[in-house]
């Protein structure tokens, strides 16, 4: 692999030598396995314009559990501070010789520039409201993990699809994996043009009994989302609603999430929450993708 800046366009087969190495890297880590050096000798530079807990720590956490340098960057104090460009700060993070860049800015496609400009492979931790590939990939290794196969899996995204850059990943990813998925929530928050393959709804409360997963999105408040003032009652999953989810299924969320605004405490932390297996999956998912990238270096 060259670059990971979006999943459009991979096929199953490549998704699932992802997730395959992702569950490897997550045995070796349950039985104490100590990793491969699969990037010993290598540096990776993390470029976070945009703040990140989970996605930024469990990066850190993948380069040196592969045996690679860390190369950590906090713009507030970096020099695109002082007017640099984008391309310049990219250029000098190379040349100073970062090898893999983990690039996150709130303007889609900057990732994407940043591989042009540099040469150098570039994953993807999240750009505007376009992509966050490892996100949706995470989330298939969470699933896999929990059902054995994705295949047949119903799936209810549910919230600001709108303004989510995880559903514009998870729209490239689940569809191929055999996930049959519909999208809920209120008008304003769904896309203006229905992705193909994606049954749209309003109504909630109509579907949760046939969902095997609600995989529920934050309200993107920064990318100007309002909320609707019946948005709580019609989309929070709260105990009522999980009640009415069928015996096995599933509750995901990929962070941060608004307590009591898309989900209530006693369901974000009971029997069905999925949320912190997610983050727990987010190392070894990651380790995979820079051990892919390892491949198209020279
Ligand atoms: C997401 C992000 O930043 O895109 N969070 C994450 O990486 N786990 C989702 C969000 O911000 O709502």
């Amino acid at each position: 692999m060259k670059t990971l800046t979006t999943l459009r366009g991979l096929s199953r087969l490549e998704l699932n030598e992802l997730i395959e190495s992702a569950l490897v890297h997550a045995d070796q880590a349950e039985s104490n396995e100590a990793p491969g050096d699969e990037l010993s000798g290598r540096a990776v530079a993390m470029m976070f314009f945009e703040s990140s807990t989970r996605t930024r720590l469990s990066f850190e956490l993948a380069t040196k559990r592969l045996g690679a340098d860390l190369m950590t960057f906090d713009p507030g104090t970096a020099s695109t501070e002082k007017g640099e460009s984008l391309r310049d700060t990219a250029l000098t993070v190379t040349a100073m010789g970062a090898d893999i860049l983990v690039v996150r800015h709130s303007e889609a496609g900057v990732p994407d520039a940043i591989h042009d400009w540099t040469g150098v492979p570039v994953v993807n931790a999240g750009d505007g409201t376009h992509e966050h590939p490892t996100q949706a990939l995470l989330d298939a290794v969470t699933l896999h993990r929990r059902f054995g196969s994705l295949a047949g899996l119903r799936m209810g995204i549910v919230g600001d699809i709108r303004h989510s850059r995880v559903a514009g990943s998870l729209f490239h990813a689940m569809p191929v994996l055999g996930v049959e998925s519909m999208l809920i929530g209120p008008e304003s928050l769904l896309p203006e043009n229905e992705p193909a393959g994606f049954e749209m709804s309003t109504d909630l409360d109509s579907h949760l009994g046939d969902l095997d997963i609600v995989y529920l999105l934050r309200v993107q408040r920064e990318r100007g989302t309002r909320i609707p003032d019946d948005y709580i009652e019609r989309f929070r999953i709260d105990s009522k609603r999980a009640a009415a989810m069928k015996p096995e299924a599933v509750v995901m969320h990929p962070g941060p999430m608004n307590r009591d605004v898309e989900i209530t405490g006693d369901v974000a932390d009971g029997p069905r929450s999925l949320i912190l297996s997610q983050v727990a999956n987010g190392v070894p998912t990651r380790m995979a993708v820079l051990a892919a990238l390892r491949d198209g270096l020279s």
